[in-house]
C-alpha cells in the first residue's frame, strides 16, 4: 500500500519536472522522437537523382548563386581592385568569375589549427594577410569542406557566427571564449581524473549521452566524443562554466540551424559541407576502407551522397528517422534534433574503428605487445555497452530500399558512419569535384600528417585522384596532373611550398579545376617547426597555439623564393592570378594570360614535364621542436609518472573512452535492472543514477585500468612515438 503513495508522489514529481524549460540543458543532446512526419503523399524527405543527371538541393543552389552576384562579386572587387595590378580588366570578367571552394582535411587539433592559421592568411579581415595580397581568397570562396579535425574548425566558424580566426581561437573578451585547447579534451581539470571538476565534466557528458540513449537511439563512443568536441568548438562554454551544468555546452545546437546564423543570413560565408565515410553496415570492418564504400556529405540542408551508387540526399532536419523507400513506417515516427552540431563533427571524426582494431587486438601506433593489453581492456568495456556498432557513429538509415542494384546499404536499417579519411582520402575533396557544382578552383588547406615527421606527402591527393578516375568517373570532375607517388611529392618539393596544379588545361571548358595546394610545411625562414604535431595530441598550451598559428599564417602569406629563406613579395599577386585565371577562358573572346601572371605560374605551377626539385628549398627543418616542453604530454600525468610521455595524446584518448564507456556500462546495468519497474520509477532512478555516477563506480573501473596500465609501463621503453595517420 505505501508503495502506491510513493508511486503517486513520484508521478507528481515527474510531472512537475516535465514542463521545465528544455533550453540550455545538456540533455538537449537527445533528439525528439515520434514527431509528426510531413505528409508523405505530398512531400518527400528524400531527393533522388541519377549519376548522369545530378541535381543539387534547391536551397544550396539558391544560396551559392545568389552570393556569386552579390557578396562574392564585391569580394573580388575588394581583393583585386580593377584588376590592373594583374594586368587584367576585372569588369570584363564580371559574371564569369571562377567558383572557388576550400578543403580542410583531417588530423585532429593539428589539422584544426593548421586550418585556422591558413584561413587567417587568406582572410581579408586580417591586416597582414590583406597587406600581403593573400587576404581575400577566403571571401571569394563559394564552398568550404571539412573532414574530421577540419570539420571542427569549419563547425566552429559557423556556430560562432563567422568571427576572425583570432577571435575564434583566443576569444574576444566578450561573447567568444576561444578554443581553450590548453584544457585537455580528456581531463580538462588536469592530471587528477578523480578531481571534482573532472568528475562533473564526465557526469555532464554522460548525462547528454544517456538522454539520447533513453530516447531510444543507439549510442556509441562517438557520442561522448561529440560532446567533448562541443566544449571547445561550439559557443556556450567558457572557463567559468566549463565544469557546470549552467549551459547546454552546445547540446541542442543543430547543423540544420546553420541557415539561421546571422553571418549565413547575410551571405558572408561559403556553403559548408562535412565529409564522412561509411563502412558496409554489419561488416565490422576495422581496416581502412576500399574506394567503393559510400562517402557521404552533410550540408546544412541534407545528408547526401553524389557517389553514383547512391545519388540521393535526405532532409537533414529529419535525420535520425528510419525511412524505407523514402517513407517512415508510421507517420508519427519521425525524429528531429538528431543532427546535433557536435555529433556531426564527431561523426566526421569517428576514427575509433581504426585506432582500435578489435579483430587484431591492435591499436594504431603501438607495438603489438602493448596494444594487445590496451585493446583488450577497451574491448571488454565496449562489449558491455554495445547496442550496435560501438566503434562507429550510428545513423538510422534513411536510404533503405533505394538503389537496390548499386547501394551497399539498401537493406540496412542503420548506416555506420566513420571518420571521413577512412578510405585514405584525408582531404575532403569529393564534394568539390561533384560535376553539378561546377567548381573552377579548389584550395587545399593541407594539414595532413603522412610521413614520420607528421608532414603531408601527397597521399590524400593521390587517393582522391584515383577514386575520381575510377568509381567517380561519371559523376565528378577529374584531378589535374600531380606527382604520381608520395616519393615524388617529397623529392619534387611540392609538399613544402604553395603549388598550383592544373594551370594549363587543353580543353575548353577545362577538363579539370585548378587546385591551389597550401601544405603544412617547415617555416621558410629555416626556423624550427612547431606545426607538425601528432594527430592525437589533444592538449596545446596557449603559447604553443599562438606560435603554431603565427607560423602557419606567415608561411601562408609568404609563398617561397627559390634557393632562399625569404618571403616572395609577389606571392599575393600570384595567388590572385591563380584564383582568377579560369575567368579568362569563360569569356569570348578569351583573354590571354597576362605576363605578370605567366611569370607567377612559372614559379608556382606544377608542370609534369619540368618538375621542380626539393633542393630549391634550402634549410627547411623537418623535426618538430616542442616550444613548450611538457605541455603536450600533461594529460598523461595522472598516471603518477612521466613514463607515458611518449604516448602523447593516444593514451589520453584511450583513458577518456574507458572512463565514459565505464560509466555507460554501469548505467546500462542499472537500466536493465529497472526494466521490471514502472516507467515513472525508472525515470526517477535514472535521474538519480546519473547524479550518483561516476565517483563510486568509476573508481572501480579505474583501479582496473590502473593495474593493467602499470603492467604496461614495464615494456614502455620499447614504445615508439606513435604515428597514427588518422583522422
Ligand atoms: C535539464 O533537464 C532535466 C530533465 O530533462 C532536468 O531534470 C534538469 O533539471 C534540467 N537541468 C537544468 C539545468 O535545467
Ligand atoms: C534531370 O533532372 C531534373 C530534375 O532533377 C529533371 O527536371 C530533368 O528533366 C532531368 N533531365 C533529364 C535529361 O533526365
Ligand atoms: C574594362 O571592361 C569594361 C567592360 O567590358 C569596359 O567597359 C572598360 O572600358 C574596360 N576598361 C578598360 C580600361 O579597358
Ligand atoms: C548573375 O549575374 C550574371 C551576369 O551578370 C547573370 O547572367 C545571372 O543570371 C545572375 N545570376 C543571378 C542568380 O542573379
Ligand atoms: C551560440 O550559437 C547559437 C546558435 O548559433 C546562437 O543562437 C547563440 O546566440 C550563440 N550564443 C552566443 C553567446 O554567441
Ligand atoms: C551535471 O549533471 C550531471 C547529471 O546530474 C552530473 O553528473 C554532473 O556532476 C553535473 N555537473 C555539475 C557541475 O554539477
Ligand atoms: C559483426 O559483429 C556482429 C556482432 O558481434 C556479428 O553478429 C556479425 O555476424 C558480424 N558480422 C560479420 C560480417 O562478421
Ligand atoms: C525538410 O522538410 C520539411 C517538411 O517537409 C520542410 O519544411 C523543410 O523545408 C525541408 N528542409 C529542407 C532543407 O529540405
Ligand atoms: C505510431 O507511432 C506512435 C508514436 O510512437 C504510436 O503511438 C502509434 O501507436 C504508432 N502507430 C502505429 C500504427 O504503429
Ligand atoms: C607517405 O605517407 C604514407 C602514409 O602515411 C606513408 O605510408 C609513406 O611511407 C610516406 N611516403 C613517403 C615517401 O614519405
Ligand atoms: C592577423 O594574423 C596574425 C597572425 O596570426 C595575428 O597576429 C593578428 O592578430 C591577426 N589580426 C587580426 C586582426 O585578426
Amino acid at each position: 500500500m505505501p508503495s502506491v503513495f510513493l508511486l503517486l508522489a513520484l508521478v507528481g514529481s515527474a510531472l512537475s519536472l516535465d514542463p521545465l524549460p528544455t533550453q540550455d540543458n545538456v540533455t538537449d543532446y537527445a533528439p525528439s522522437m515520434n514527431v509528426e512526419c510531413p505528409d508523405f503523399s505530398t512531400t518527400s524527405l528524400i531527393r533522388e537523382f541519377s549519376p548522369q543527371n545530378q541535381s543539387l538541393h534547391p536551397s544550396e543552389v539558391e544560396y551559392v548563386s545568389s552570393r556569386l552576384n552579390t557578396t562574392v562579386q564585391d569580394a573580388w572587387n575588394a581583393w583585386l581592385g580593377d584588376g590592373s595590378t594583374l594586368s587584367y580588366n576585372l569588369s570584363a570578367f564580371q559574371g564569369h568569375l571562377p567558383k572557388v571552394g576550400l578543403a580542410i582535411p583531417g588530423g585532429g587539433l593539428r589539422a584544426a589549427q593548421y586550418g585556422a592559421g591558413c584561413l587567417s592568411g587568406l582572410d581579408a579581415r586580417n591586416e597582414s594577410a590583406k597587406a600581403a595580397g593573400t587576404g581575400g581568397l577566403l571571401q571569394v570562396a563559394s564552398y568550404m569542406t571539412g573532414l574530421s579535425g577540419g570539420s571542427w574548425v569549419t563547425g566552429s566558424l559557423f556556430f560562432n557566427n563567422w568571427p576572425t580566426v583570432k577571435d575564434l581561437v583566443y576569444g574576444n573578451g566578450d561573447s567568444l571564449d576561444g578554443w581553450k585547447l590548453d584544457l585537455p579534451f580528456v581531463s580538462p581539470d588536469g592530471d587528477d581524473i578523480f578531481s571534482d571538476d573532472n568528475q562533473y565534466f564526465y557526469g555532464s557528458i554522460l548525462w547528454s549521452v544517456i538522454a539520447k540513449a533513453q530516447a531510444g537511439i543507439d549510442t556509441s563512443i562517438t557520442d561522448p566524443w561529440a560532446r567533448a568536441i562541443s566544449y571547445h568548438f561550439l559557443n556556450q562554454t567558457d572557463r567559468k562554466n566549463f565544469f557546470t551544468n549552467a549551459t547546454a555546452h552546445g547540446a541542442g545546437q543543430l547543423w540544420s540551424d546553420i541557415p539561421q546564423i546571422p553571418a549565413f543570413q547575410q551571405q558572408l560565408t561559403p556553403f559548408p559541407l562535412i565529409v564522412t565515410d561509411s563502412r558496409p553496415s554489419g561488416s565490422n570492418l576495422t581496416t581502412s576502407l576500399g574506394p567503393e564504400s559510400v562517402v557521404y556529405e552533410i550540408s546544412p540542408f541534407e545528408i547526401a551522397s553524389y557517389d553514383p551508387q547512391l545519388s540521393a540526399g535526405m532532409n537533414l532536419s529529419y535525420a535520425g528517422t528510419h525511412l524505407s523507400n523514402g517513407k517512415a513506417a508510421n507517420g508519427s515516427a519521425c525524429v528531429k534534433g538528431f543532427d546535433q552540431a557536435g555529433f556531426i563533427m564527431g561523426t566526421s571524426a569517428s576514427l575509433f574503428n581504426q585506432i582500435f582494431d578489435f579483430a587484431h587486438n591492435t591499436l594504431q601506433g603501438f607495438s603489438s605487445s602493448d596494444s594487445n593489453t590496451l585493446v583488450y581492456i577497451l574491448q571488454r568495456q565496449l562489449r558491455s555497452v554495445r547496442t550496435r556498432g560501438d566503434d562507429v557513429a550510428n545513423w538510422p538509415n534513411p536510404f533503405n530500399g533505394l538503389k537496390s542494384d548499386t547501394y551497399q546499404d539498401t537493406k540496412a536499417t542503420w548506416i555506420e558512419l566513420i571518420d571521413g579519411a577512412s578510405n585514405g582520402e584525408n582531404i575532403p575533396y569529393g564534394p568539390l569535384f561533384v560535376k553539378s557544382r561546377g567548381l573552377d578552383v579548389i584550395v587545399t588547406i593541407e594539414g595532413s600528417a603522412d610521413d614520420t615527421n607528421n608532414w603531408p606527402n601527397g597521399t590524400g591527393s593521390i587517393q582522391t585522384a584515383s577514386r575520381l578516375s575510377t568509381i567517380l568517373r561519371s559523376t565528378h570532375q577529374q584531378f589535374p596532373p600531380i606527382p604520381q607517388t608520395a616519393g615524388d611529392w617529397v623529392s619534387m618539393g611540392v609538399r613544402q611550398r604553395p603549388t598550383f596544379f592544373g594551370c594549363d588545361p587543353t580543353q575548353t571548358p577545362p577538363e579539370y579545376p585548378l587546385v591551389i595546394y597550401l601544405p603544412n610545411a617547415p617555416p621558410i625562414t629555416g626556423d624550427d617547426p612547431v606545426t607538425n604535431t601528432a594527430t592525437f595530441a589533444l592538449t596545446y598550451p596557449l603559447k604553443h597555439t599562438q606560435l603554431f598559428l603565427d607560423q602557419v599564417h606567415f608561411n601562408t602569406i609568404s609563398g617561397f623564393t627559390p634557393n632562399a629563406n625569404t618571403p616572395d613579395p609577389n606571392f599575393g599577386i600570384c595567388l590572385q592570378c591563380a584564383a582568377v585565371d579560369r575567368a579568362r577562358t569563360k569569356i569570348t573572346p578569351a583573354v590571354a594570360r597576362s605576363s605578370i601572371c605567366a611569370q607567377c605560374f612559372q614559379q608556382y605551377c606544377f608542370d609534369p614535364q619540368h618538375p621542380p626539385s626539393q633542393s630549391e628549398l634550402p634549410n627547411r627543418k623537418l623535426t618538430f621542436k616542442d616550444p613548450t616542453p611538457q605541455g603536450l604530454t600533461k594529460v598523461t600525468g595522472f598516471l603518477g609518472s612521466n613514463k607515458f610521455k611518449l604516448l602523447g595524446g593516444v593514451i589520453g584518448l584511450v583513458v577518456f573512452i574507458a572512463a565514459l564507456s565505464g560509466g555507460l556500462i554501469w548505467w546500462k546495468k542499472r537500466r536493465d535492472k529497472q526494466i521490471q519497474y514502472s516507467q515513472v520509477k525508472n525515470f526517477h532512478d535514472d535521474a538519480d543514477a546519473t547524479s550518483l555516477w561516476p565517483r563510486a563506480q568509476q573508481g572501480q573501473r579505474y583501479s582496473d585500468y590502473h593495474a593493467e596500465a602499470y603492467e604496461l609501463s614495464e615494456s614502455e621503453k620499447t614504445l615508439h612515438e606513435p604515428q597514427p595517420r588518422l583522422p
